[in-house]
């Protein structure tokens, strides 16, 4: 099988970097909680005018909480998916090995930022923030799935994160360079997960009917639709999180027109931008044009 990518330029690429999780948290590395932490168009705060400035910083950073403690979520099963994919390449093919190992290395060092990242929060925040979970068991969830089904939601994930630094992230000058420092340094290491996760897609579906093709991806839309309804609960978590950090509860109106808001912002965020990513269409694509322009135009309305 031919592969657009090369395992041992992925491997040699994700060797030149090498920070560690102490360089870049903890100790003077400390979050600035007078800045927000999230771009606007992934936190839309600006789409609820009865919040003030003040409570609009707060709902970003509350934002951005979430956004790196999903990540971790999701890497918690993102982990153990590669270290299987990566086991019958252990004997014959060093390079494919070695880049899934190192694939996996770095998601477990992700894990371990993410959680401290967490431990900064709580400590410059003064009021707890919920996130969804346990991870335990979302894990559990999602690893049951086909194999094709995770594959293709762990390159959904990969491509994500890649747009959200490159369009969004990047040049923003208003975010805390702290946190924005931790996005850049997960950035740099994804950039070889996607393309590792685009020739893992290739070769589970190499062998598999049109049948199992056609299951695997109806699989991905099913955790699509799995997260989304995961999504509406980490909004009413960020509403209590908001309210107890703001000492003040939002009427009725407001706190609908929060969530819709806010539903809509978390599902670009975790959702439409990943499935409307040309690279993950074009891996979709390769498998099933059919199935390709089903997710096509099922992506506004995550957008
Ligand atoms: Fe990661
Ligand atoms: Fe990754």
């Amino acid at each position: 099988m031919t592969y657009q990518y090369s395992f041992k330029d992925c491997l040699q690429r994700a060797e030149r970097i090498n920070w560690r999780v102490e360089d870049l948290i903890g100790g003077d590395k400390t979050l600035d909680f007078s800045m927000p932490f999230m771009p606007e168009s992934l936190a839309r705060t600006a789409e609820l005018p009865f919040l003030s400035p003040d409570e609009k910083r707060t709902l970003n950073q509350i934002r951005g909480h979430a956004y790196l403690a999903i990540f971790g979520l999701v890497e918690e099963f993102i982990l153990p998916f590669v270290v299987k994919h990566a086991c019958p390449y252990l004997t014959g093919e060093e390079y494919r090995a070695r880049a899934y190992l190192e694939f996996a290395a770095e998601e477990a060092k992700h894990i371990h930022l993410f959680r401290r990242f967490r431990q900064a929060f709580a400590e410059g925040f003064a009021t707890p923030c919920d996130v969804l979970g346990p991870s335990e068991d979302i894990a559990a969830n999602v690893l049951s799935r086909p194999t094709l089904s995770v594959a293709l939601l762990t390159l959904h994930i990969e491509w994500m994160t890649q747009r959200h630094y490159l369009e969004s992230v990047k040049d923003d000058a208003e975010i805390d360079p702290q946190f924005k420092s931790l996005l850049l340094h997960h950035w740099m290491e994804e950039q070889q997960h996607a393309q590792l996760d685009s020739m893992m897609v290739r070769s589970i579906a190499a062998d598999m009917s049109g049948e199992q093709i056609q299951a695997g991806i109806e699989g991905y839309l099913a955790l699509g639709a799995f997260l989304d309804e995961g999504l509406k609960y980490q909004v009413l978590y960020d509403l209590v999180a908001l309210e107890r950090a703001c000492g003040r509860r939002l009427s009725f109106e407001e706190s609908e027109a929060f969530t819709a808001a806010q539903h809509q912002a978390n599902r670009w965020t975790y959702i439409g931008s990943g499935m409307s990513h040309p690279q993950f269409l074009e891996t979709v694509g390769e498998l099933s044009p059919t199935m390709r322009r089903a997710i096509e135009s099922a992506a506004p309305n995550f957008s």
